[in-house]
């Protein structure tokens, strides 16, 4: 779900689809693109002095922009659908219907709608079968109801639910390419109504009970599922992102306390508005069943009978993606994004060792540990890719000014307002971070900041990791922990890429870091991933109205970064009204799935069947080189 403020149209708002060449010809039109000859030469080295053509880690041509209806892959490269939204996940299950659009029953044992983050769990001891956790985030009215609009029903509202959380479903090589197994007693459907527990230091305080749970330990659903983690003991972890949406209230005049708001309670539900049809949803009615959401939950994905687990021990906000790493002394690190415009970068660290002989040993982990906010220093301000240090502040009550003369009674609060006691400790207000990547290489991690319309507004001053007035465009923030050491305090941090449009902008700071060029450019990144061999993987949810600040980037797309020399080459373009995000491998590194969110949100896709007037489907592809080689090499 992209959040960018609308854009107004420029002189530049005929330059639709262009192509390399196109770029040429569009120049004679304004004076502003006569600087783009300049930029292509200057452009064409990078930041380092690397040569834009050396990267010995991207093995393929960058392809242009695109504003098809289809997936647009570099020569060689091929896709096929994994699987899409609506597909039942067993034998006899009830088919996808494009026309009634299917019943709640129906849509709670198909695979959910709008897949996001995905992780890949191989089995030990097959590499040709492994099952897959899915995402579901949210859903599009639209497409979902016959009537296209708000929910009218208890029976709408259910159905919106079932489609949301998560899908796990069993995948096997077969011949050359992965296929969804739809037997597989494996195939799972966990969505807004299912029972999960809630655990750590939070489970059963008085704000998270309600009537329905007078212990404050078992909650029902998950639901606006963002992106995931993996841990080393072979769990998935899903990440509640924008859970306030859910609610409103049947009161017009609720008022709501300083902790409500920060959190996004308002009476008026948005655009989603189960409250009407769902109690549980209403806030005058359910004040606490608010405060049961924005956690992260645990699932074993090879246990289609385990109840998933919401370790509150993590903290409570929109939590984008959760980005797992050691300890030098061998504890899970959990490195956590809030994706709102202001909010902050979180890192968890579990109180015991990874018990690396014994996966289910770890089982509890996750809910004894410490959790941290990032505070950036203003750094050096340099005008191409700042960089500078920043470090760990700890939000542990009775520590760094986090206690009762503040508002918080107990740890538990401090973890179920984690924004609250980060502002205590005044932590950097971010650009909206989104996810958090460690580097298998060298262990830097990198963090999308995807853009903020309101950056130099009160508040949120200008400079350090968001050096962008009005940031339209996003960045990526990159940060190496002392030491090597990801339980260290302190940390170095610089901007990998400052994205842009240098062929609107000739300079900064609207046209982006010295690797964004006229061939790669993109804006509000967002979904990362590190393939085995250390590519960055960079998928977008932006603006993609290929006009204005963002003439010529064409629809949503993924790119693919050479992190030692800041290269960066597009590598796919995603069909019309899509965001991309999801990514998962293959063990053997020659299959990449990717997933393929909302097409068609605005109409204008039949996206991937292409059916005369067809729904279209979020799905997830598979990739693969048709010489059967490395992705991206
Ligand atoms: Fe679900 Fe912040 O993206
Ligand atoms: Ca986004
Ligand atoms: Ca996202």
């Amino acid at each position: 779900m992209n959040l960018l403020d609308e854009q107004q149209p420029t002189d530049l708002e005929q330059i639709v689809g262009l192509s390399r060449r196109g770029f040429i010809s569009a120049g004679a039109l304004c004076g502003a693109a006569l600087f783009m000859g300049g930029n292509l030469l200057s452009r064409s080295v990078l930041a380092d002095g690397v040569s834009a053509a050396s990267s010995p880690l991207l093995g393929f041509e960058s392809i242009d922009a695109a504003i098809r209806d289809t997936l647009t892959l570099p020569p060689g490269y091929r896709a096929s659908v994994l699987i899409s939204w609506g597909q039942p996940l067993h034998t006899g299950g009830p088919a996808f219907d494009p026309s009634a659009k299917g019943s709640a029953d129906a849509q709670e044992v198909q695979f959910g709608d709008n897949n996001d983050g995905m992780s890949l769990f191989a089995f030990p001891d097959d590499p040709n079968r492994a099952l897959m956790a899915i995402n579901n985030e949210y859903t599009n009215y639209r497409y979902l109801y016959p009537h296209g609009g708000l929910p009218t029903s208890a029976e709408d509202v259910r159905k919106a639910q079932a489609s949301e959380g998560v899908s796990v479903i069993e995948v096997q090589r077969k011949g050359d390419g992965w296929q969804f197994v739809q037997d597989s007693p494996f195939n799972r459907r966990i969505h807004g109504n299912t029972p999960i527990r809630l655990s750590g230091p939070a489970q059963g305080h008085a704000l998270l009970r309600t009537q329905a749970d007078i212990n404050g330990s078992r909650v029902l659903g998950t639901f606006q599922n963002c992106a995931n983690g993996k841990t080393p003991w072979g769990t998935y972890l899903t990440c509640e992102e924008n859970f306030t949406d859910c609610f409103g209230s049947s009161d017009p005049k609720q008022t709501f306390n300083a902790a409500q708001k920060r959190y996004g309670a308002v009476a008026a539900s948005k655009d989603i508005s189960w409250h009407p049809h769902d109690p549980r949803f209403d806030l005058a009615l359910n004040p606490n069943e608010f405060n049961r959401h924005g956690w992260v939950v645990e699932i074993d994905p090879f246990d289609p009978q385990s109840v998933p687990v919401k370790r509150t021990a993590l903290g409570r906000f929109k939590h984008e993606n959760a980005a797992l790493a050691q300890t030098r002394d061998g504890r899970a690190v959990v490195y956590m994004g809030d994706d709102e415009r202001g909010e902050f970068i979180y890192k968890f660290i579990s109180r015991d060792r990874i018990d690396t002989q014994h996966p289910k040993a770890n089982r509890d982990l996750l809910d004894y540990g410490t959790l941290y906010v990032a505070r950036f220093d203003a750094g050096d301000n340099h005008p191409d890719r700042p960089k500078g240090q920043g470090q760990w502040i700890e939000l542990r009550h009775g520590k760094n000014g986090i206690d009762a003369s503040q508002g918080f009674a107990n740890q538990a609060e401090v973890l179920i307002h984690a924004r609250l006691a980060a502002s205590v400790v005044n932590a950097t207000r971010m650009d909206r971070p989104e996810w958090i990547v460690v580097s298998p290489k060298d262990g830097q991690v990198y963090c999308t900041l995807t853009n903020n319309a309101k950056r130099g507004e009160g508040g949120q001053p200008v400079g350090g990791p968001n050096p962008r007035e009005k940031n339209v465009y996003g960045q990526i923030l990159r940060w190496k922990a002392h030491n090597d050491d990801h339980g260290a305090d302190r940390f170095d941090w610089d901007l990998f890429v400052v994205a842009g449009n240098p062929v609107v902008h000739a300079k900064q700071p609207k046209g982006g870091s010295a690797n964004m060029t006229p061939h790669n450019m993109f804006n509000s990144p967002d979904g990362l991933g590190f393939d085995d061999a250390g590519r960055l993987w960079i998928q977008t949810d932006g603006d993609d109205s290929n006009s204005g600040d963002f003439a010529g980037m064409g629809n949503n797309q993924m790119l693919c970064a050479d992190p030692n020399s800041g290269e960066i080459r597009r590598f796919m373009v995603g069909p019309v009204g899509c965001e991309v995000t999801g990514i998962s491998f293959s063990p053997d590194q020659k299959t990449l799935f990717v997933g393929i969110q909302h097409p068609g949100e605005k109409g204008g896709s039949t996206f991937p069947e292409h059916l005369p007037n067809g729904t279209p489907r979020s799905s997830v592809m598979a990739i693969s080189r048709e010489d059967g080689g490395i992705i991206g090499a």
